[in-house]
């Protein structure tokens, strides 16, 4: 009996990788007890939330006998936390926002389907760099569009834009960035940026000149800009001083993407911001259409409680020096472990190589990918499966899109990473030895 969609047994069968190395960790801990697996595989973010989400939210328990104090509000949000929200911005963009350009919503992830309702036509295209947030293929998909990954350029996995210049075509609706980016931790500089700005401006007569009408005589690439969407709720967590430059003043069709389940750890909680560029073309009804595709996705509105918070704290955020510094120990640990990685300019994940002889690797394609004689060498699986020997867990780097890497987040404490040090040391010594996982069957099989 199909109780379900085809689509959704289809990923349901499919679970991502992050969910399958979350359930074999569970099964690692029931048998070795939690303390003693090393699990880097969710980016739950681990600190307590700021001071001020304390306070504010004992000033609102006191209040809360109020007709309404939790009722509904208008879609786009409470009016009073749009406005502080749009001042913060204007000056985090360098833009002049007001209230009417942002949307509150439910994370960045409520924010990116809002957005993706609002926009994309069946067989639309979004183009983003890749290794991706595997979420986001999701996020199209449900609105009929199709995610086309772009590889972005190793090792420090900047962007590729030759590559997204060939990936462009009358499809394409947007191109979907996330800096500090998951899985890599790559900041993009602002030279990229206003490049790739600039590559969309230009594409806009060369799709009109080129091909007036698409096949099926939809809205044509005339009619329709590409949009550069940002997804930044990691803005906050750069290290080291490198600048995250804002979008929004680079390109008019751009719109940036936040939330403060990072920055303030309230990522239960929800709430998020979508911000539009005060220069885009027909602004007015583009806002028109989130506020509709919030209510009518059934989001309504971001929760109340938790727009109350973060209108009482924004402009903090956590510690970021609690994560420079687990990020450093990361790094030191995986250095020991002769494991090659860029280091991380933000962000607080890691994707590293897969150890092994350098010629047991091709950038970007795994044995498994490369016939029998590759398949005897060492893969981001089965490197996953030797971490999983020593208790580690990692995510494959196939599950972003990039076999041949592995992601590891470190929004643990730091203990737990020094721990997992002398079990780095030992998997990567079994992977350059060519050798495969010690006991019978894998919780890691495909
Ligand atoms: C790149 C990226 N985008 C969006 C999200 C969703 O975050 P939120 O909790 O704001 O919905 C995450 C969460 O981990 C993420 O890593």
């Amino acid at each position: 009996m199909q109780v379900v969609s085809t689509n959704i047994s289809h990923i349901l069968q499919n679970a991502s990788w992050i969910r399958r190395m979350f359930e074999a960790g569970i099964e690692l801990k029931q048998k070795h007890g939690a303390d003693s697996v090393c699990d880097f595989t969710l980016g739950n973010p681990d600190l307590p939330p700021v001071a001020e989400v304390g306070r504010t939210l004992r000033r609102l328990a006191g209040a809360v006998d109020q007709p309404l104090a939790l009722g509904y509000m208008p879609n786009a949000g409470l009016p009073s936390t749009r406005q502080r929200l749009a001042e913060y911005l204007a000056e985090e963009q360098q833009v002049p926002l007001t209230a009417q350009h942002v949307v509150v919503t439910c994370g960045a992830a409520g924010g990116l389907n809002v957005i993706f309702r609002t926009i994309l036509e069946p067989g639309d295209e979004v183009l983003c760099p890749s290794p991706y947030f595997v979420e986001y293929g999701f996020y199209v998909g449900n609105y009929g569009g199709k995610l086309v990954p772009v590889p972005a350029k190793p090792p420090t996995f900047g962007l590729d834009l030759d590559a997204l210049a060939a990936a462009i075509t009358d499809k394409t609706r947007v191109v979907l960035l996330d800096s500090p980016n998951n899985p890599t931790g790559v900041v993009y500089q602002r030279g990229e940026l206003e490049a790739l700005a600039a590559l969309l401006w230009d594409s806009r007569p060369r799709l009109s000149n080129d091909r007036m009408t698409p096949e099926g005589g939809g809205p044509t690439g005339r009619d329709r800009p590409i949009y550069l969407i940002s997804d930044e709720p990691y803005r906050f967590l750069a290290y080291d001083g490198v600048e995250v430059p804002p979008i929004l003043p680079l390109y008019p069709f751009s719109v940036a993407v936040g939330s403060f389940s990072k920055s303030l750890s309230l990522a239960g909680e929800r709430v998020g911001y979508i911000a539009v560029s005060p220069s885009m073309p027909q602004a007015d009804q583009f806002v028109a259409g989130l506020i509709l595709c919030n209510r009518i996705l059934g989001y309504v509105n971001a929760p109340v409680i938790g727009q109350r918070l973060v209108e009482a704290a924004l402009g903090a955020t956590v510690d970021v020096a609690i994560y420079q510094s687990r990020r450093d120990a990361m790094a030191r640990i995986l250095r020991d472990a002769g494991i090659e990685f860029a280091l991380p300019q933000g962000a607080f994940y890691f994707f590293p190589k897969v150890p092994g002889p350098a010629d047991n690797r091709v950038e970007g394609v795994s044995p498994s990918d490369r016939g029998q004689d590759a398949r005897d060498t060492m893969d981001d699986l089965q490197f996953c499966q030797l971490l999983q020997d020593e208790l580690i867990l990692a995510v494959p780097g196939r599950g972003f899109g990039l076999p041949g890497y592995f992601r590891l987040t470190y929004c643990m404490d730091e203990a737990i990473i020094r721990r997992a040090a002398s079990g780095f040391q030992k998997a990567a010594d079994r992977a350059r030895a060519g050798r495969k996982r010690k006991g019978p069957g894998s919780t890691l099989d495909t």
